[in-house]
Order: structure tokens, then sequence, then C-alpha cells
């Protein structure tokens, strides 16, 4: 009798525990995150966006056949893939410091107020932030402003990690007809 008790209440016990543990199996306990003093950096650097030529940068991927204009090379609808050097000077040959991978979209349906939507990661290969990146997921209202616009940073890696922030933007070059653009980037990253 006694030992009857025992086995349930052991039964009984053990399926606690397992159904304990097996909840454990997918998420920690909840605690405060206490994270550390926000610190503010702020990144500087010339995005080359290059559609033409054989060593382009940038790519159309895919585009709308009903929208297509055939006198841009980025109407709407055009989809790109980019790889785009950064460097510390606006010279293509001046010293790389990282690169901008993911994909831009052409999303505006007026062509005078031409706008992408980027998702980008811009990764640094050097110095201080080596291996860190940025992550961007923004409208970028190219044709919007004469002067500058911006982009928001929504996340990062590395020293960036858990970043938010914002990119001011300024055109430094543009050649309407291929696309080819050579941006300045000024970055105001908050991060841990
Ligand atoms: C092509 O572009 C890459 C990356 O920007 C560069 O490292 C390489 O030197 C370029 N190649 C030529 C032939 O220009
Ligand atoms: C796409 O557009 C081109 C040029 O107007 C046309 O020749 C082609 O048949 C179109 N393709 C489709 C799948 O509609
Ligand atoms: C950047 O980091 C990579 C990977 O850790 C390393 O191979 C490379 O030498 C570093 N470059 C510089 C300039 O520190």
């Amino acid at each position: 009798m006694k030992s009857g008790i025992i086995t349930i209440f052991t039964l009984c016990f053990s399926v606690a525990v397992m159904a304990r543990k097996e909840e454990e199996l997918y998420y920690s306990k909840t605690q405060p995150a206490n994270l550390k003093e926000e610190k503010v950096t702020r990144v500087g650097f010339y995005l080359h966006d290059i559609l033409s030529g054989k060593n382009s940068s940038a790519v159309r991927i895919a585009h709308d056949n009903l929208t297509r204009d055939a006198n841009s090379p980025v109407g709407f609808g055009s989809l790109f893939v980019m790889d785009d050097p950064l460097t510390l000077g606006p010279e293509i040959h001046s010293k790389e410091i990282g690169n901008g991978r993911g994909m831009y979209v052409s999303a505006s349906k007026e062509m005078s107020k031409f706008t992408i939507v980027m998702y980008a990661d811009l990764t640094f290969t050097t110095g201080k932030f080596n291996g860190s990146s940025i992550s961007i997921f923004s409208r970028n209202p190219v044709a919007e402003e004469a002067g500058e616009r911006e982009i928001a940073i929504v996340g990062g890696r590395g020293k960036f990690r858990m970043a938010r922030g914002f990119v001011k933007i300024k055109t430094h070059h543009i050649d309407m007809k291929t696309g080819d653009a050579i941006l300045r980037y000024d970055a105001t990253v908050y991060h841990y």
C-alpha cells in the first residue's frame, strides 16, 4: 500500500519534471536583459554602386515586363542584387573598408520620384569594426530631394550587435544613363 502511494507519487513527479524539461528545450527562463549603456559611433565612407561594364557591382536579377522602360536601367519593378565596395575616398581605388551586400528594388511608379527599397548588410573588413556590420532595411528616396536623404539602420552584427540608427546619404556622382552611382554614407550607429 505504502509503496503503491510512493510509486504513484514518483510517477506524477517524473511526469511534472518531464513536462518542465520539455518546455526548457525551446526557451530559457525570461530574465531582465541588463543591457549595458548604449553607445554611439559615427561611420563614414563611400559606396560604389556600379551597374555598367563587365565588372559591375550590382546586377539586375528581375524586372517586370509591363512596366519596363527601355530608356531606364532602373524602372519600376526592377530587382537588383549588390556587392558594392565601401571605400574611404570617393575614388574606386581608394582604400576599401568593407562591402555592402543585399538587394534593392525600384519601388516607385513615378519615375520622377525614383525610389528604391533596400535590404542590405554593410560589413566592415578592416580596423576596429572588422567583421562587424550594420543592417539596412529601408526606403531610399533617391530622387526625392536635392541634397541629403536618410535610410534606417535596423540591426547589426559583431560590435554593432542590436544596432539601430540612420544613415545620411549624399549623391557624390551619378550617371543617369547607366545608373552608376557613388554615394557618400554618413552613418550614426547606436549600439551596446
Ligand atoms: C572587379 O571588382 C572587384 C571588386 O570591386 C575588384 O576587386 C577587382 O579588382 C575588379 N576587377 C577588375 C578586372 O577590374
Ligand atoms: C516582354 O516584353 C517584350 C518586349 O516588349 C516582348 O517581346 C515579350 O514577348 C514580353 N514577354 C512576355 C512574357 O510577356
Ligand atoms: C579582418 O578579420 C578577418 C577575419 O577575422 C581577418 O582574416 C583579417 O586579417 C582582418 N583584417 C584586418 C585588416 O584586420
